[in-house]
């Protein structure tokens, strides 16, 4: 490995490996692939290499069952675990996650000791908590991907519905990623304008309750396992952010102390990613009917992490 970036992604099964490729695709770094299955990082690295002369990136793959490979990450992204099946919920995931998350943070965090972790692994907010936790790293350095997946679902039924590029259209989504995630089309928005005032408020609910179905809507099409594009291409929007110190905001789950009415607990709220990580939490001025939903959704996120006894 030389002087590029090098990147950690922990699980190489569907979403890691398109964290993989998208990362190489974008020339962000090196690349080290991880995974308990024999040969499977190993083989889809040596693939995406393979790929390299085609594409015309130089990025150096290697795939692995172990972690020394792993050591200096500048940031590791974690998507080990099960995914959902039919009939599912993410919180079914909860005890078995927690147990693959809290071994694969050890092994990372000892190897590379000022890595930036964005956690992937569902269900999402109790596992960035999780993370945070065992880690012991400050909470700008943990950080979970869900709500850039969930505003582009949002704004991919927002364009379509209206048909207008996808560029046009910037969308909001806040809270845990679950069913109770929070959505505000009031700032939502195509080229500027806020989609309440160029849909009927029927139209706006049903986009929203498809938003917030979202994932469940590809699980119920796939049979045989749940979203990744969309997922790995969220994932490296926000390596890419953390790389190139962009200090982009971008919706993500967070550690919040107090801001939003939330003491102690990772939620999705919109924050500036830099090279420092979670630079910054935004806040905006909600509406008595936002802050319920945000409450809500906390109180769900909430009553999951104390199910983990951290
Ligand atoms: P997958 O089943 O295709 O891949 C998971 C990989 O993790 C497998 O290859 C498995 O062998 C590996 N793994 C299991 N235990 C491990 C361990 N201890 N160490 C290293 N690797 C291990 O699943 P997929 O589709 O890639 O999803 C991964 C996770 O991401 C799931 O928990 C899923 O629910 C979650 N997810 C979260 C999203 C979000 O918005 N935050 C979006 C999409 C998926
Ligand atoms: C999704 O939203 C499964 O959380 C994953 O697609």
């Amino acid at each position: 490995m030389g002087a590029r970036p090098k990147i950690t992604v922990v699980g190489a099964g569907n979403v890691g490996a398109s964290v993989a490729q998208y990362t190489v695709e974008k020339e962000l770094g090196d690349v080290v692939l991880v995974d308990v299955l024999d040969g499977i990082p190993q083989g889809k690295a040596l693939d995406l290499a393979q790929a390299g002369p085609v594409h015309g990136y130089d990025s150096t793959l290697v795939g692995s069952n172990g972690y020394d490979e792993t050591a200096d990450s500048d940031i590791v992204v974690i998507t080990a675990g099960l995914a959902r099946k039919p009939g599912m919920s993410r919180d079914d995931l909860l005890f078995k996650n927690a147990e693959i998350v809290g071994s694969v943070v050890d092994e990372v965090v000892k190897r590379s000791p000022s890595s930036i972790l964005v956690l992937v692994t569902n269900p999402l907010d109790a596992m960035v908590q999780l993370a945070w936790k065992r880690s012991g790293f400050p909470p700008n350095r943990v950080v979970g991907m869900a709500g850039i997946l969930d505003s582009a679902r949002f704004r991919t039924f927002i364009a379509r519905e209206l048909n207008v590029s996808v560029e046009n259209v910037t969308a909001f989504v806040l809270g845990g990623h679950g069913d109770t995630m929070v959505p505000l089309p009031r700032y939502s928005t195509v080229a500027g304008i806020p989609i309440t005032e160029l849909l009927p408020k029927d139209k706006v609910e049903a986009l929203v309750k498809r938003t917030a179905g979202g994932g469940g809507e590809i699980v119920a099409l796939l049979k045989s396992g749940s979203a990744y594009y969309a997922p790995a291409a969220a994932t490296v929007e926000m390596v890419e952010a953390i790389l190139k110190d962009k200090k982009k905001i971008l919706p993500c789950a967070a550690y919040l102390d107090g801001q939003y009415g939330v003491k102690g607990l990772y939620v999705g709220v919109p924050v500036k990613l830099g090279r420092s990580g979670v630079e910054q939490v935004i806040e905006i001025k909600l509406t008595a009917e936002e802050q319920a939903g945000l409450n809500k959704s906390a109180a769900s996120v909430r009553e999951l992490v104390e199910k983990l006894k951290l």
